[in-house]
């Protein structure tokens, strides 16, 4: 097999080409490739300068993250970098696309670096639960303030070419867009210019005192949130600072090795292929997407003028309908502001937010104005007779071929389908609020719905820069269905002692940002109310039903908006314990003859993952999800979990699925009803595999 790292000499001036497709990762064999091909360089007496590059859409997106967790192939990516940095000819890096992780680290061993114009380069190793290991965290600090590598090396965010010649990170940007020919350039300039080799690690790295590093080191604590790898990069850091450069490559490696020990490193390199997984499905492969340029808007409240925002941000042509002029106008008003937002942030350009409101979106109180949409996205009342009225209108309203979706929570899409005469092209788009924001999309695919129009779905999430994740119907689909299930093992443990700020105190540790009890005040007690008020009817009456937030609501108590709910939202103290919904709760113990008990922040989590991970292999046992990485991925997207945890699936396979099945029969003895262990656990358990195992 040939290497995919090929050298040639042109005229003095070696050229080392990566060539590994789709993104020129540092495999073993292109680690090998890199340093056989700097050795053959470095002995051949007519090379006078070196230049390495890559092949196709990019530089080196880093490591291969495939290798992680497997047995060490040699030769390490930190030794093929130390001796590429000392070969004794002066070697460029020619860059373009991305620099990243590993592939800024290699560019940092050459001793000059230019760019394309586009190049964009950074460290992002954090997010995968690591730390530049390769001598990032000991030459980037040799090259730019020791504020910005911490920025750059806690944060793993990318820099453009701009901001990298002003550090000095790259010596040049290049005229033009072939690389190659720039870096060879640049080499000959260099031979002409008699310059030498500059290996960094000879150099003296920035410094800040110890008392401006202590308060960068609080500032990246604080946001680090129980995530570990921000702070070893900030031990690593420090020890560049003021260890001799071998020392410090040594201790880079004791941190990292240190990180890829722990837990977080494995959920979150599952979390990155996970959401590049989740894009695959069936439909995929046997659908073609239809082209949507024009969509349409059916309602513009919070949810609706959220998805407008969104598609305009996309590029999209929408019309927006709303029942009377004055909602249209307020909805209007809303997506201006949320444009105008956009614009400050730099995420949309001016002209773009002119050709928007210049008449790329309009708002209008008349269906027929959707005649020509190529997809129609209700965001209507909760309420399936409102909801049937609407898509019986768009059905004879739309042009053949227009997709008629529907972005409901929880209710049945076949039943929603069944209105029209074209139940093939009616689909479930459920954002989350706010709709311009979140990154999650559930896909609901109806019995009935075709394969172009689920691919169409996948599509338009990528347009809006989406996670799709695809669900199939029950009530509340993938990500609703679940966070019922834990609310209401949460509910049973306030039920059984603990408080609403026991609970929310103990989630927050956990890693959530903020707990069951915080969200629901900030989204609004009265949405769950009416939900709850729906399903009423056909509760179980065998279900223990927790009582305490229908009390709260009917006091008016909705939460933030009506400045109390489970807390006293104080403009000037934030957010306060309530004494009312202790009282409110006592009471309800009492009337169920419930003695309070002491419930321990561990014992929270338990209930609380137990009745996720039990409901998530529901989901995937009845095939509402595809496999168990959709549940994660919907749940790290759309709820909080945190990425370091990985979802709750791949956190139940570190956990061990026997004893996640052991606490479910221990509080099954409080409530046998609710907690029924999900068959597809069982038999896990049984056959001793993982939730992973089926994501294969
Ligand atoms: N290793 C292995 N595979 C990788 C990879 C990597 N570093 N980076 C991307 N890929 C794969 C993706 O999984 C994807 O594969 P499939 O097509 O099979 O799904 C394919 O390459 C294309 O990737 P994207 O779909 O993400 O393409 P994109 O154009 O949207 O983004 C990118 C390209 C910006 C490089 C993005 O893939 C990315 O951010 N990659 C990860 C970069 C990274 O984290 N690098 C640091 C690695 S750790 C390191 O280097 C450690 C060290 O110092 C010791």
């Amino acid at each position: 097999m040939s290497s995919p790292v090929q050298m040639t000499v042109e005229d003095g001036i070696a050229v080392i080409e990566i060539n590994n497709p789709p993104v020129n990762a540092l495999s073993q064999a292109v680690r090998q490739g890199l340093i056989e091909a700097a050795r053959a360089a470095d002995a051949d007496p007519d090379v006078k300068a070196i230049v390495v590059y890559g092949a196709g859409r990019t530089f080196i997106a880093g490591a291969d993250i495939r290798e992680f967790g497997k047995p060490p192939m040699p030769p390490g990516l930190p030794e093929v970098i130390d001796e590429f940095e000392l070969v004794s000819t002066p070697t460029v890096a020619a860059l373009h696309g991305t620099a990243l992780g590993g592939g800024l680290e290699t560019a940092l061993g050459a001793h000059y670096r230019i760019a394309l114009a586009s190049g964009r380069f950074g460290l992002p190793e954090v997010h995968l639960g690591i730390l530049p290991g390769a001598g990032g965290t000991q030459r980037l600090p040799r090259v730019v303030p020791i504020a910005k590598a911490v920025e750059m090396i806690t944060g793993g965010g990318m820099i453009g070419a701009k901001e990298a010649l002003a550090l000095g990170l790259i010596d040049e940007i290049a005229e033009g867009d072939d690389i190659r020919a720039a870096g060879i350039a640049m080499a000959r300039r260099l031979v002409s210019e008699g310059k030498g080799v500059r290996p960094l690690s000879a150099e003296e790295p920035n410094r800040v005192t110890a008392e401006e590093f202590e308060t960068m080191r609080s500032m990246v604590a604080k946001k680090a949130r129980g995530l570990i790898a921000p702070l070893n990069c900030m031990k690593a850091i420090e020890a560049g600072m003021t260890m001799p450069f071998t020392e410090g490559r040594q201790r880079e490696r004791e941190l990292i090795m240190e990180l890829f020990a722990s837990p977080q490193s494995g959920a979150m390199i599952h979390a990155f292929f996970a959401d590049r997984e989740v894009a695959k499905v069936p439909e995929l492969k046997t659908g073609t997407p239809r082209n949507i340029a024009k969509m349409g808007v059916v309602g513009g409240g919070t949810m609706g003028a959220g998805i407008a925002t969104s598609a305009l941000l996309a590029g999209l042509d929408v019309t927006l309908a709303e029942r009377e002029a004055e909602a249209a106008e307020r909805a209007a008003a809303t997506v201006q502001s949320h444009l105008a937002g956009a614009v400050k942030r730099g995420k949309l350009k001016q002209d773009a937010y002119d050709a928007i409101m210049g008449g790329k979106f309009r708002t209008t109180t008349d269906y027929n104005d959707f005649a020509d949409a190529d997809l129609v996205i209700e965001a209507v009342f909760e309420s399936m007779e409102v909801k049937k009225d609407v898509f019986g209108q768009l059905d004879v309203i739309c042009k053949p071929g227009a997709i008629l979706a529907s972005n409901t929570s929880y209710l049945n899409v076949d039943e929603i389908a069944a209105m029209t005469n074209r139940p093939e092209d009616v689909i479930g788009l459920h954002f989350f609020s706010p709709a311009h924001v979140m990154r999650l999309l559930e896909v609901v695919v109806g019995d009935k719905t075709s394969d172009d129009v689920v691919a169409s779905g996948f599509a338009l999430a990528k347009t809006m820069k989406k996670i799709a994740v695809r669900s199939g119907v029950c009530d509340g689909f993938i990500g609703n269905r679940i966070l019922n299930a834990y609310a209401k093992a949460i509910n049973g443990a306030v039920l059984a002692g603990a408080s609403p700020y026991d609970v929310d105190r103990a989630m927050q540790d956990f890693g959530l940002a903020m707990g069951l009890f915080r969200v629901a005040d900030l989204a609004g007690l009265d949405i769950g109310w009416a939900n709850r008020k729906r399903k009423a009817d056909s509760r179980d009456p065998n279900e223990q039903y927790a009582e305490f937030a229908d009390r709260i609501c009917e006091l008016g108590r909705f939460g933030r908006k009506t400045g109390r709910g489970f807390y006293i939202h104080d403009k000037a103290k934030g957010e306060l314990p309530d004494d009312e919904v202790l009282e409110i709760i006592a009471r309800e113990r009492a009337d169920k003859g419930i003695t309070p008990r002491a419930i321990s922040d561990a014992e929270v989590i338990d209930r609380y993952m137990a009745a996720m991970i039990n409901e998530s292999a529901k989901v995937v046992g009845e095939g509402i999800a595809l496999r168990p990485l959709d549940v994660d991925i919907t749940l790290l997207n759309g709820y909080g979990f945190p990425r370091w945890r990985g979802g709750p699936l791949h956190y139940a396979d570190t956990v061990g699925l026997d004893k996640v099945l052991n606490d479910i029969k221990t509080f099954a003895k409080e409530d046998t009803n609710f907690w029924q262990p999900a068959p597809l656990l069982e038999q896990l358990v049984a056959d001793g595999k993982t939730f992973a195992s089926l994501n294969r």
